[in-house]
């Protein structure tokens, strides 16, 4: 949580255009560019996930959030943890205050996520029983859904629904909804959001599916591809697989045909892919800060590289923007005590290297 900083408008004017001249001289002298400007010329979109307090409470982030970003994302605000006081109420206060973000920045949301085995609350665990399933899962999906239609134009209907080592033949994973109501429960989501805004793209959204050289990653494309066939084999409306994009900064950048033959197949399917959580977690990354801001930007540039040959991908959505908010710092801090870099921009709202490669990444697209 930062506490609001009573710094008068005219400072935080001047800070603003203090970072972003740094921003113009370091990361865009070739394009003196943006990534939201950048990203739209590509026929995509750039955006990030917020938390509204931060752009609420802080200026001179909220000015690059609105600079840089095309479309938004709730970070937590979205999930049943929060919205979801208890099994008769529904809290939309920060919801509602990301959407009225969005709706000053003119920008559409990405919303996260209507169903997932993390971030419930703890009534659900013990309510939930194969005779409630059914009605608590759609009528929380057609208030949400209906509420910001027209709003939010894209959602995580499904997240993270594939684990072998649940072992099930099907790869799904075991959670409470599975266990609730089978392994239909996805296409009942599916079909409760579509009800709810015929308008809205509807996405399936896992982690795991980026390298090439890990092998539960190559057998987890597998099992996504196959659970993606069954979907759209009985018509299921779906539409989009997001691809969360958690990088790892100590690894190598192992982004090739394998990846691209993935997303490929996607694409054949009639999906579009869109990158929902992007960001490089260097909590093992050795060197200085200097050293490894560079690390991270080759990752994010060959990620990008290789993810944006395919016209399917249309966009690409940060876990933040700026390491002055990112959940990486309490999730995975670093063991000699330095603060953690995996967003974009630096904690004084700087450009980092992997800004240039990014915009670089967008404009080598086309
Ligand atoms: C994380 C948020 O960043 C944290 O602030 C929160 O405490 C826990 O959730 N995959 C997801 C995201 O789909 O919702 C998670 O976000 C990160 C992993």
């Amino acid at each position: 949580m930062v506490l609001y900083d009573p710094v008068p408008m005219p400072t935080r004017r001047i800070a603003l255009v203090g970072g972003l001249s740094a921003f113009a001289s370091s990361a865009c002298a070739a394009s003196s560019s943006t990534l939201r400007v950048v990203s739209s010329a590509s026929h995509r979109q750039f955006g990030a996930a917020i938390e509204p307090q931060h752009i609420e409470q802080d200026a001179d982030f909220a000015g690059l959030v609105q600079q840089q970003c095309g479309l938004l994302t709730a970070e937590n605000a979205m999930k049943w943890n929060q919205l979801r006081p208890s099994r008769e109420q529904f809290d939309f206060a920060d919801a509602d205050r990301v959407a009225a973000i969005a709706g000053r920045f003119k920008v559409p949301m990405h919303g996260h996520c209507l169903v997932w085995h993390e971030a419930n609350p703890d009534w659900l665990a013990s309510d939930l029983s194969p005779r409630n399933a059914r009605a608590l899962l759609t009528s929380h999906i057609e208030t949400v859904v209906e509420r910001y239609a027209g709003k939010v134009a894209s959602w995580d209907v499904v997240n993270e629904a594939v684990e072998r080592n649940d072992r099930r033949p099907d790869g799904l994973r075991k959670s409470l909804w599975l266990e609730a109501l089978g392994a239909d429960y996805l296409e009942l989501a599916f079909r409760a959001a579509h009800a709810a805004d015929p308008k809205a793209r509807l996405a399936l959204a896992d982690y795991g599916l980026e390298y090439d050289d890990e092998p539960w990653m190559v057998e987890k494309r597998g099992t996504m591809l196959i659970l993606l066939r069954n979907l759209i084999s009985r018509g299921v409306p779906i539409h989009v697989l997001a691809l969360q994009g958690h990088l790892l900064g100590d690894r190598p950048a192992a982004f090739g045909q394998g990846l691209r033959d993935f997303l490929s197949a996607v694409a054949d399917l009639g999906l579009e892919i869109f990158i929902t959580e992007l960001d490089v977690n260097d909590q093992n990354t050795p060197g200085s800060a200097t050293q490894r801001d560079q690390a991270v930007a080759e990752i994010y540039g060959r990620f990008l590289d290789t993810v944006l040959r395919l016209p399917a991908v249309k966009s690409v959505v940060t876990w933040g923007l700026s390491d002055r908010y990112t959940s990486k710092s309490w999730f995975a801090p670093r063991a000699d005590g330095a603060t953690v870099r995996p967003l974009p921009f630096d904690r004084d709202l700087v450009a980092k290297p992997a800004v240039a490669r990014m915009l670089r990444a967008f404009q080598l697209a086309g």
